[in-house]
């Protein structure tokens, strides 16, 4: 079956086209036009301006997405498309193409949740991928973990308490002036530093459950950062980041290792922007090695929000019988 699928839920506006059966996941376009550059001169998202460039995008993007897979609107078998979480007037935009689509052409219609979504990236990277497994989504807005029992049925087992650990990364990016959004120089920027430079306080909170903090460590950061700017200390981002991403995977470690063993799943899948983080997966990976569990992040290109995702996860959606009528909203949370 072919898939026709959107994402608009923060500043990505995408389209993918994908061929979905049973044994068949296959990428045929994927497309995404991103509000990022302009959205960086505010050192963060605005949701009106990530609403306006959806409407810009939108069509132009399906145009693409439909040519690239050499397909036109009427070879579409399902439309996808994310309706929450995320930013609503940004939701919007591709829930109501979505429908226009959908209705005019009388092609069946299925919502998707955004973070089932990023977890779906990973059948997509992992033609054998199957549930049950035990899931690690983090991104801007999430850090959780959840016990996924089917395709289509997810419990959340544990999250942060506060920030999400791809906000905490920009934060802290952007009190170093480092460019919007902050993640993936951090990333960089500690492997070349030193890890036991600083000692930044863990966000794992407690040993009595999976939930993460990250707001102390976020502040912690901030404060080591203000004191040597008003001291006129200098100080090296290098080592900051490193320190850190040191801090925030060792608590990674411990949380994954407790939550494998308290759901008794071999096998963890990382999902989310922050998936392509070099450190959490390198560690992750070795750690998986040494429990003996199985470890699956998606490749490079499907960690951030991207449309591919959402028609994998649309299919399964089908597949287990969700249909949107026109009356289809979007949720923000
Ligand atoms: O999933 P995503 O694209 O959007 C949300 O659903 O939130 O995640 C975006 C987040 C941003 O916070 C970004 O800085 C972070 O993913 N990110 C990274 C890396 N690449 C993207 N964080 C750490 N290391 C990276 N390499
Ligand atoms: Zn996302």
């Amino acid at each position: 079956m072919l898939v026709l699928s959107f994402e608009s839920s923060c500043d990505e506006t995408a389209c993918a086209v994908l061929e979905m059966s049973d044994g068949v996941r296959e990428i045929k376009s994927n497309i995404i036009a991103s509000s990022v550059d302009v959205q960086a001169l505010y050192g963060g998202v605005v949701p009106e301006i990530a609403s306006r460039a959806h409407i810009e995008a939108i069509s132009k993007i399906t145009y693409e997405a439909l040519s690239t897979a050499g397909v036109t609107i009427k070879d579409i078998d399902l439309i996808a498309v994310t309706n929450g979480p995320g930013l609503i007037g940004a939701l919007l935009v591709a829930v109501n193409f979505a429908k226009s689509l959908a209705y005019a052409n009388g092609i069946p219609l299925v919502p998707v949740d955004h973070i089932k979504g990023h977890v779906a990236g990973n059948y997509l990277t992992h033609k054998k991928l199957e549930p049950p497994f035990l899931a690690f989504v983090v991104s801007g807005g999430h850090t959780s973990f959840f016990d996924v029992k089917t395709y289509t049925g997810f419990d959340e087992i544990a999250s942060t308490r506060d920030d999400a650990i791809g906000e905490c990364f920009d934060k802290i990016g952007r009190v170093m002036g480092l460019p919007y959004p902050g993640g993936a120089t951090v990333d960089n920027l500690a492997r070349v530093g030193n890890k036991h430079a600083v000692s930044f306080p863990s966000p794992a909170i407690s040993k009595d459950t999976l939930d993460f903090s990250f707001s102390g460590l976020k502040t912690a950061v901030i404060n080591y950062l203000n004191t040597k700017n008003q001291k006129n200390e200098l100080y090296s981002k290098e080592d900051v980041c490193a320190s850190v991403t040191y801090s925030i995977t060792e608590a990674i470690k411990d949380k994954v290792s407790r939550a494998l063993s308290e759901t008794g799943y071999g096998k963890i899948v990382l999902a989310g922007g922050v998936s392509a983080n070099s450190h959490i997966r390198d560690e992750l990976n070795e750690l998986c090695r040494e429990l003996g569990a199985e470890f699956y992040a998606p490749e490079l290109s499907l960690c951030g929000d991207n449309a591919a995702m959402i028609g994998a996860q649309g299919y399964y959606e089908y597949l287990n019988g969700a249909r949107a009528g026109e009356d289809l909203n979007a949720y923000p949370s």
